[in-house]
């Protein structure tokens, strides 16, 4: 292995290569829920279901690496609706509550509705429906939002980067204008996909000026703004520390124009910490509603972390930042590795429980010009946001 300073790196392999192996099973069926190695519940499941964009974010998919001749997955690669939906039952088994479809942008998967009322059937062990949501650049949104709702999908949330046009374009870099993005937005509330989070992603000098604007923008529409640390994501983004706004940051600087109040997390393991704009009394006021920033860079948010990750192609990852998954595609696909539902589900269970995963609290030990570097990590475009 060749060595950067005193740090491994990992030479470059196609990042879908290679998957871990699945640890043994005997002893893991357990019906109901089950906890990793750092007693870590499983919740959320995050389901990519396409690796393209018709963005290229320079923070996700760099228009230098995402070119033309990147060799996205071809279509039999995918994991099939009825694969997706067999899996996740298993996941809901194991005490899933929540999905997330991303991507990618997942509306560019077709026939995604189908899927989602495939999804809308399942019952978590309490019986009840699950929560159901997706994250998209919001491009394909106005002409959607109806059928996606009526397909049993319950709220989304939209990237939105900025509200200036140039500021937006820089950072979509496929001079997509943000009117088409608000129009997605009104669309989904309209359909009753609500409550609607924003997500801003901060690079410092590139759209930081846009937090304000952005803060007075949504407060008091009912959509909830959250602000995201600039990550370390990936293994092109050229990421690095200067550019990261800390979500204190942002918070004085919102503070310098409109009060707020800290309010308390609505579930544990949340990724967003949360604040209410406040009334002239400093009390919240639900009329003006709520912000949130994602603090990954700066307040690692490990420790309760019950989120599973099924990239495109149905590798089963166990960190935002890992570079290899758990090959599950092979256990409902191919004839010699076929295994029936409580099989899968004893895999899925069995490779939880060996999970210590903790990324972002281990980067934040390292010494700063050792974040950001290091294993080569799959993209977020491909493993899901
Ligand atoms: P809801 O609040 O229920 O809508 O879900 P969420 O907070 O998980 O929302 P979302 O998927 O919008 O996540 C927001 C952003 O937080 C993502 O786009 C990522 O940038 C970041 N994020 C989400 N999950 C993780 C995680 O497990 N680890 C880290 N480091 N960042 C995450
Ligand atoms: N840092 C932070 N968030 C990111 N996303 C993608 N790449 C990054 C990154 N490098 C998130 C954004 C976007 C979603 C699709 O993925 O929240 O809205
Ligand atoms: Fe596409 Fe979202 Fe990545 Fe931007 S952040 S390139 S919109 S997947
Ligand atoms: Fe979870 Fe990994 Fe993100 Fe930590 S860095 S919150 S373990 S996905």
């Amino acid at each position: 292995m060749k060595m950067q300073g005193s740090y491994p790196t990992i030479p470059v392999l196609d990042q879908r290569q290679g998957s871990l192996k699945i640890p043994p099973t005997a002893g893991a069926h357990a019906p109901g829920l089950v906890k990793d190695g750092l007693n870590r519940p499983l919740r959320d499941l995050r389901i990519s279901v396409t690796d393209r964009c018709n963005f290229r974010c320079s923070y996700c998919m760099p228009k230098e690496v995402f070119d033309k001749d990147y060799a996205y997955l071809p279509h039999s690669a995918l994991l099939s609706f009825e694969e997706i939906t067999r899996i996740a039952k298993e996941f809901v088994g194991l005490g899933v509550q929540k999905i997330r479809l991303t991507g990618g942008e997942p509306l560019l998967r077709k026939n995604l509705e189908l899927l989602i009322t495939q999804l809308a059937a399942l019952r978590t062990t309490e019986g009840a429906p699950l929560d159901i949501t997706l994250t998209t650049n919001g491009s394909l949104l106005a002409r959607k939002a109806q059928a996606l709702k009526a397909a049993g999908l319950q709220r989304v949330t939209v990237s939105l980067d900025g509200l200036d046009d140039a500021v937006f374009k820089k950072m979509n870099d496929v001079d997509f204008p943000v009117a088409d993005v608000l129009a997605g937005i009104k669309a989904a509330q309209d359909a009753g996909l609500g409550p609607i989070k924003v997500n801003m992603v901060v690079k410092r000098g590139t759209n930081d000026h846009e937090i304000l604007p952005m803060a007075r923008h949504f407060r008091g529409t009912g959509v909830v703004l959250r602000f995201i640390e600039y990550m370390d994501v990936g293994a092109t983004n050229g990421w690095r520390m200067d550019e990261v706004v800390p979500s204190a940051e942002v918070i004085a600087r919102l503070r310098s124009e409109m009060p707020l109040v800290a309010l308390e997390a609505c579930a544990p393991g949340e990724t967003a910490q949360r604040w209410g704009y406040a009334d002239a009394q400093g009390q919240f006021d639900p009329a003006l509603g709520e912000v949130g920033v994602i603090s990954s860079v700066t307040q690692a948010f490990c420790t309760d972390c019950n989120r599973a990750r099924l990239s495109t192609e149905g590798q089963l990852y166990l960190c935002l930042f890992a570079s290899q998954g758990y090959d599950l595609r092979s256990l409902v696909r191919h004839p010699e590795g076929m295994v029936d539902d409580r099989a899968l589900g004893d895999a899925i269970s069995a490779i939880w429980q060996g999970r210590s995963d903790r990324y972002s609290l281990l980067r934040a030990t390292l010494p700063p010009e050792a974040q950001g570097t290091g294993a080569r990590r799959v993209e977020m475009s491909y493993i899901g946001g």
